[in-house]
Parts: C-alpha cells; sequence; structure tokens
C-alpha cells in the first residue's frame, strides 16, 4: 500500500497574525448560519496555526499524523463508544488491553502483569505514573511530605506539572546533572540520593527519560534500574517521545533496559504518527493503576469488571472517555509492524543525514548529535562573541520560518542558544532533508 502522507497549502511558516475582531465575530453562537458558509469560517479559523503536521516543520515535537490515523479518528468519532466500562465498549476495550499487552511486551515490561491505559497525552500518562509512585511508595501523608524524587536536568516540564498536580512542592524535586551526552549522571544521581537519606528525607521514586525533548538523549536505562532496585525507588521511564523507538527496525537496542521500569509513558500522537489526542500510560503491574484509580458507586454497579474484561475508568483518572486507542490500532493493523518500524527509522536517518550535511559546511557546530531524530547545532562564525552567535541563531530560525524554508525553532543548550530540529516525518526524503540543509546554510550567510 503506498501511504501519502501529502498536504497541499503552505509549509512550515507560521500564518499571518489573526484578524480577532473578525474571529471573535465567528465565535457569537446565537444566530444560526448556513453550514457551508461555517465550514469555510472554520477553514479560515484553523488557517491561523503552524502546520505541526508539515513536513518540514521541525519545531518542539512535531506531529506528522498517518491518514490513517484520521480515519481512524472519524471511524471512532462515528461510533462514539463510551470506553470507560466493559458494558458499555466490550469490543473497543478488548482492543484496548490487547494493543496495550503488545506495546507493553515490546518494551520489555513482563506480559503477566503488565498493564496500562490510553490517556489524552504524554503529560496525563506522566501525572498517572507518578500518582503510581506516590500511592505505592509513600504511605501516609507524613511520608508524602518527605518524600523526593529524582529528574534530570533535561526532564520534560509535564513531570514537574504532574508533581505539582499532586501536591509536592518543587523543595521534594532534585535534578540531578547530566553528563556530556545530556544523559542523566548515575553518580549525582545516587550522591544525592545518599545525601537526602542522611537528611532524613524520603527518596521514593526516579524518572528517566527516554528520548529527551531538547536532544532526544537516552538516559542510562539499565544503570538508572539497577540503582532504583538497590534504593528501592519507583523508576518511571518518560518515554513520551521516544518509546516509539522499541517498534524500530534498527534502532531499538537503543531503549535497552526499558522493561526494568515501574512505569512508561509513551505518546502515540508523537512517534507514531497519530492525531491529537493518544497517549499511553504502561505499568509493570497493572494492579497499581487500580490501587491508585479505581472506585465505586451504586450507579456503576452493573458494569462489573473482571481481569479479562476490563472497566478502563479504573484504570485512569476519567470517567467517559473516548476509544483512543482505535484510531492506533486501525493505523497499525493496516501498515503492519514492519512499515511501522521503517517509517520510525526514517526519522533517524533524516536528523543523521542533516548532520553528516551540517559537517561538511563550515561555521556550524553540532551541540548534539542526532539522537532519536533531534539534532541541535547553531551557526558560529569564529571570532564572533557568544552574544552575537546566539542573536545570529535566532534571527536564522525567524528567516527560515518567515520565509517558509524550514520550521526550525531556537533552544539552549550548555548555555547557547541553538537551531534544534526534531525530524520524524515519513513525507520528507533524505535528498530532501539535505537540500534544507543548504537552504539553512544560504539563509545563515545571508544574514552576516
Ligand atoms: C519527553 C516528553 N514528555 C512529555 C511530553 C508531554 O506530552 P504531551 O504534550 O502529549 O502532554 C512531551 C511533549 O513534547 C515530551 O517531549
Amino acid at each position: 500500500m503506498e501511504i501519502i502522507f501529502s498536504r497541499v497549502g503552505v509549509g512550515a511558516g507560521t500564518q499571518s497574525p489573526p484578524d480577532m475582531s473578525q474571529l471573535r465575530q465567528y465565535a457569537l453562537p446565537e444566530a444560526p448560519q448556513p453550514i457551508e458558509s461555517v465550514i469555510q469560517e472554520a477553514i479560515t479559523i484553523f488557517s491561523h496555526r503552524i502546520r505541526m503536521d508539515h513536513p518540514k516543520f521541525f519545531g518542539f515535537i512535531p506531529s506528522p499524523s498517518h491518514p490513517l490515523s484520521w480515519l481512524g479518528e472519524v471511524i471512532s468519532s462515528l461510533f462514539n463508544a463510551h470506553a470507560g466500562s466493559w458494558l458499555q465498549s466490550s469490543g473497543p476495550s478488548s482492543i484496548e488491553a490487547s494493543l496495550i499487552s503488545f506495546l507493553a511486551a515490546r518494551t520489555g515490561l513482563p506480559v503477566e502483569t503488565s498493564g496500562g491505559i490510553f490517556v489524552s497525552g504524554g503529560s496525563m500518562a506522566n501525572l498517572t505514573a507518578l500518582m503510581m509512585a506516590r500511592d505505592q511508595m509513600l504511605g501516609s501523608q507524613e511520608e508524602r511530605m518527605r518524600g523526593c524524587i529524582y529528574v534530570s536536568e533535561q526532564t520534560h516540564l509535564s513531570i514537574a506539572k504532574g508533581l505539582r498536580v499532586l501536591g509536592f512542592m518543587d523543595r521534594q524535586i532534585r535534578k540531578v546533572p547530566v553528563d556530556s551526552k545530556f544523559q542523566l549522571d548515575i553518580n549525582s544521581l545516587g550522591k544525592a540520593i545518599e545525601a537526602d537519606r542522611i537528611a532524613g528525607l524520603l527518596p521514593f521514586a526516579v524518572v528517566a527519560s527516554c528520548g529527551t525533548t531538547n536532544t532526544g538523549s537516552i538516559d542510562p536505562l539499565n544503570e538508572i534500574a539497577d540503582l532504583a532496585e538497590q534504593e528501592r525507588l519507583w523508576m518511571h521511564i518518560d518515554g513520551a517521545y521516544g518509546a516509539s523507538i522499541v517498534l524500530s527496525k534498527s534502532y531499538s537496542h537503543l531503549a535497552g533496559g526499558m522493561g526494568r521500569a515501574n512505569s512508561i509513558s509513551w505518546d502515540a500522537h508523537k512517534w507514531l504518527f497519530q492525531t491529537y489526542g493518544c497517549g499511553i500510560v504502561l505499568a509493570r503491574n497493572k494492579n497499581h493503576l487500580m490501587d491508585s484509580f479505581a472506585t465505586d458507586a451504586e450507579y456503576v454497579r452493573d458494569a462489573v469488571a473482571a481481569e479479562e474484561t476490563p472497566n478502563f475508568w479504573n484504570f485512569g483518572i476519567e470517567l467517559t472517555r473516548p476509544a483512543r486507542a482505535m484510531k492506533l490500532w486501525f493505523t497499525m493493523r493496516v501498515v503492519g509492524l514492519e512499515t511501522m518500524g521503517m517509517l520510525i527509522d526514517h526519522g533517524c536517518a533524516l536528523a543523521e543525514s542533516a548532520e553528516a550535511e551540517l559537517k561538511r559546511l563550515e561555521h556550524w557546530e553540532i551541540l548534539s548529535p542526532a539522537t532519536l531524530g533531534i539534532l541541535v547545532f547553531r551557526y558560529a562564525p569564529v571570532s564572533w562573541s557568544e552574544r552575537e552567535i546566539d542573536e545570529l541563531n535566532i534571527a536564522i530560525s525567524k528567516k527560515l520560518l518567515a520565509e517558509n524554508v524550514a520550521g526550525a525553532l531556537t533552544t539552549k543548550l550548555l548555555g547557547k542558544i541553538a537551531l534544534r530540529i526534531c525530524a520524524i516525518s515519513p513525507e520528507l526524503s533524505l535528498e530532501e532533508m539535505v537540500r534544507i540543509i543548504t537552504k539553512i546554510d544560504e539563509t545563515a550567510i545571508s544574514l552576516l
């Protein structure tokens, strides 16, 4: 089957700023309008956006969603199943349970005990996992006050947000330094745990990343798992971006040790090419999800669940929930695992070819090499000051976007402002990637 990702229209550039007075007019729902004109209004409204799914948009984590995911979403919406309980949606629930088992097995989690649930995205997956960690590791209110959790300097902001939602204070979060590869430094982690124990605090969890947002780095998962076991800590892996690598044909070895985690976050709306609203949280022991989230009431008494017939409302925060697993199931069922793996591999190859091309050109400095499809680099002419180089790279990024060459936004690494690309679109060829780098180089030169 031919895979068509193409979109018509402009590239990565932002649209002109919306005329707010016009949009405000559209927002008013009182008077009925002809459907044709409301469709036109919707097109106008949505034209004011960055195309996160455009092959040349490399900012944040892009979402090159697969057309089969759109179709899967439309079909799910058509049937509008309530995927909270087995009684209401035994079909979609059985697919969700089986797909979760399949994905968990790919990460290396034990098939007999593991489970999980589809959620709206990585932030919700992290929150759900952190709640399990808190409930399993810190029994009393007094323990919760003394608990401390370890993240790296590169850990995603949603972890801090989730901890805040759960009532933890910033003082309970330890930011462990990273090494030269932007991976959590295991020695510093060990020392931080030791210092906290001496201070009478209660280390309870460590968050490792499989694919940090900034550089794509993967923390030393096996070493962290060893230390977590030794110190009796809950190990959560934020794989919102990078967990998909376990399905890759050529790079899955990078995620070795993943199956030793207690919980894993994984976003299908990132590197599994799904439309938004499709994340997954996996638990080593699915009963831990039930411990945190299962509740009961008289009015749900008819929706009895057993292990083989789960009520997903007992696995997470939501009661009413859409059948989020179905679009991923639909996509994977049509394309098959092998093609999915090749699509993921392609992202790694894109960033690698961009890096190779930059290395051939003058004045380009690689701050973080191609890792899981992410590359951080900057134009750094000799004899320019650090401040001038920072400003130049900001200007390059703005010009690339304004001229629709590419959406290569900036980030800060090692105190330096740099360009960052996250290149995971299966629609972008390696040749086109090289051409984009040439254009980025020309843009930099034009600004000298
Ligand atoms: C590593 C990582 N974790 C968590 C998240 C949060 O995911 P979401 O935006 O789906 O809530 C992101 C989003 O970019 C991410 O890159």
